[in-house]
């Protein structure tokens, strides 16, 4: 039987170029879908999936981070006062325990690999998750949980994977199948953005890991990969004929994020999701539809 992960890795120091100029003084995980930031879903997923420390790798300007997962005394005796007890308790859920939660500074920009080394020292030798909030996933049962289920069986190092079309797979890292067990895969192989028409498989890696403490050696030499950045993808690829690598082909949603157009399109389907704007929503958009093609 694998450990228990408890522990997870939340690389959130990049600069969100693509958002600006909101991400100017917003950092993006703090952006909101209906009325929870990208974080926040995050945070949910992780919990839901047994994580009891939350490791934040960050960087300059994200200082509204640590802010937002701050109790907020003020506001609280505020919401009492005036007796509203759901926004209260709305609020109360976003709060994090003193040491459950912790910040580590990445001072450069080299990579997710080294974004996720900057927390070596608080992981020491346990498996861990590493969760990139710009992946959002909706689903019955949270992603990282359907995860921990099946590295309690497999152990090793577990990725999310799902299929994407043949030419968006240089926008991942791709899987190079050993063997296709149906929601699992055996990995082989694993290339970090490979060049058009030469990724192994359309098999993606999405922002979801369960990794042993391993990586962290191979992350030691920080050695440069795709786009001159220290990837993670190949310090777990080195794993291949260590630990063992997964592919977990999860059961839900995923929303890229990082990416206005997934953006938008989380926006809507978790708007539609609520039953106090669904109505309003679902209306709006039928209208809208109706009139961009009796305009065509
Ligand atoms: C990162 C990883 C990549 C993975 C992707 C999933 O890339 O490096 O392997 O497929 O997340 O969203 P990024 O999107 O940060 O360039």
């Amino acid at each position: 039987m694998s450990k228990k992960v408890t522990k997870a890795i939340f690389p959130v120091a990049g600069m969100g170029t693509r958002f600006l100029p909101a991400t100017k003084s917003v950092p993006k995980e703090i952006m909101t879908l209906v009325d929870r930031p990208l974080v926040q879903y995050a945070i949910d997923e992780a919990r839901a999936a047994g994580i009891k420390e939350f490791i934040f790798v960050t960087s300059r300007g994200k200082g509204a981070l640590e802010d937002y997962f701050d109790h907020a005394p003020q506001l609280e005796a505020e919401l009492r006062r005036k007796g509203k007890d759901k926004l209260l308790e709305i609020l109360q859920s976003t709060d994090m325990d003193s040491g459950e939660v912790a910040y580590m500074r990445q001072h450069r920009a080299l990579g997710l690999g080294h974004a996720v080394w900057c927390a070596r020292r608080l992981i020491h030798d346990e498996p861990f998750a590493v969760i990139l909030p710009d992946d959002v996933i909706a689903a019955e049962k949270p992603c990282l949980q359907q995860m921990v289920e099946a590295y309690e069986e497999t152990g090793g190092n577990m990725v999310a994977a799902m299929e994407v079309p043949p030419e968006k797979a240089s926008a991942y890292g791709v899987l190079d199948v050993r063997e296709d067990m149906g929601s699992m895969v055996s990995v082989k192989g694993m290339v970090e953005k490979p060049a058009a028409g030469t990724a192994p498989s359309n098999l993606a890696v999405i922002g979801r890991y369960i990794l042993s403490s391993n990586i962290f050696n191979n992350l030691n030499s920080l050695e440069e990969g795709a786009g001159g950045e220290i990837q993670l993808t190949d310090a777990i690829a080195k794993e291949i004929d260590g630990e063992g690598v997964y592919g977990y082909r999860f059961r839900g949603q995923r929303y890229d994020c990082g990416s206005k157009a997934g953006f938008l399109q989380a926006t809507v389907a978790f708007g539609l999701e609520r039953e106090e704007l669904r109505d309003d929503l679902e209306g709006f958009l039928q209208e809208i539809m109706a009139s961009r093609k009796a305009a065509e």
